[in-house]
């Protein structure tokens, strides 16, 4: 393999850059030509790709985003897309491809590697919902956001004996909810995979304003059946008390578009390497990823029928640690 090029797609996420850096000073150390390609997979179906040199990747490990720039890209989803992009880098001479990106964008990767492309993919995401890694791209520094956030709503909480609902993003993936509500201490943690009705979370809330707590948070999953908006319009037409007042953050894009913790920079860079490493290697249609501490190569087929579970010692801890 002479030319390998790399692109971003999907949602953002905090450590792309140091996967970026890292496939292209892995593959000039490997003496490849290495493209980097605009805008995910629209890029690809437009042919926008430039050569990377190593200064292009200078300063770029500390920066939050994509310098490629990321896309969702449904055109890329149909045959017909697919046949232009491979046209295009065959046409360019590029002979494999690292996909950097979640789930739908692996889906995109697979199906490239089943009409015959190399293709190598980068676990990343904040959802932390991919088969493959145990944590993925980009979900340290939105717990690290998303904690930030709950502290200092915690603070405001407690001067007014207020309840916080502060809703994190995951899709309908609940990890970020879990993790941040136990590292933040929240007395409530709503999540898509625990079916939960809104008088029990108002009773864990006014439970805990009988105790005597200055503060009730409750961590809220964007994919959870109530949401934000939907617990506080149930409180209102169920007539559920709480005792204290409620307020609700939203914190949305925030947690995604922050300044990469080491974690995520050393991740990025460990992952970009060794996606470079398997398609120099000659192994295609894998994921690579962290499991037990260890890199995996994971094959797309394991990937896709894999289920990805909540941490189960979190999950049965949470009410215990919320007392
Ligand atoms: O997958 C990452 C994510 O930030 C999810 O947490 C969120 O639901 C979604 O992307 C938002 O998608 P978009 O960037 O298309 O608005």
């Amino acid at each position: 393999m002479k030319n390998l090029a790399v692109l971003t797609s999907g949602g953002d996420a905090p450590g792309m850059n140091a996967a970026i850096r890292a496939v292209v000073r892995t593959g000039l150390a490997k003496r490849l030509t290495v493209w980097g390609v605009a805008n995910g997979y629209t890029g690809l179906i437009e042919g926008s790709y430039k050569r990377y040199g190593s200064r292009d990747v200078g300063s770029i490990i500390q920066r939050g985003g994509t310098i490629l720039g990321s896309s969702r890209c449904a055109q890329f989803m149909s045959i017909e897309g697919r046949e232009l992009a491979m046209h295009r880098l065959r046409g360019a001479g590029i002979e494999g491809l690292i996909v950097i990106g979640g789930n739908g964008s692996q889906a995109g990767a697979r199906a490239f590697h089943q009409m015959g492309f190399p293709v190598v993919g980068v676990a990343s995401t904040i959802d932390n919902d991919l088969y493959g890694s145990d944590q993925t791209l980009g979900v340290d520094t939105a717990l690290n956001i998303a904690l930030s956030a709950i502290d200092n709503l915690k603070v405001t909480a407690s001067s007014h004996r207020r309840a916080l609902l502060v809703e994190v993003m995951g899709r309908n993936c609940g990890y970020l909810a879990l993790m941040a509500g136990i590292a933040g201490g929240a007395e409530a943690i709503v999540l898509p995979e625990v079916e939960v009705e809104p008088e029990q979370i108002a009773h864990s809330i006014q439970a805990a304003y009988e105790r005597g707590k200055p503060h009730a948070i409750v961590v809220v999953a964007e994919g959870a059946r109530y949401n934000t908006a939907g617990l506080v319009e149930a409180f209102k037409q169920q007539h559920l008390l709480v005792g204290y007042d409620i307020r609700s953050t939203v914190l949305g894009y925030v947690q995604r578009g922050g300044t990469p913790t080491c974690a995520d920079r050393l991740l990025g860079t460990r992952l970009g390497a060794a996606a470079v490493e398997q398609i120099v290697a000659g192994n295609s249609g894998v994921l690579v990823g962290i499991c037990k501490g260890e890199l995996v190569a994971t094959p797309y087929e394991t990937v896709v029928s894999g289920i990805k579970l909540l941490p189960s010692w979190y999950l049965e801890s949470a009410d215990i640690l919320a007392q």
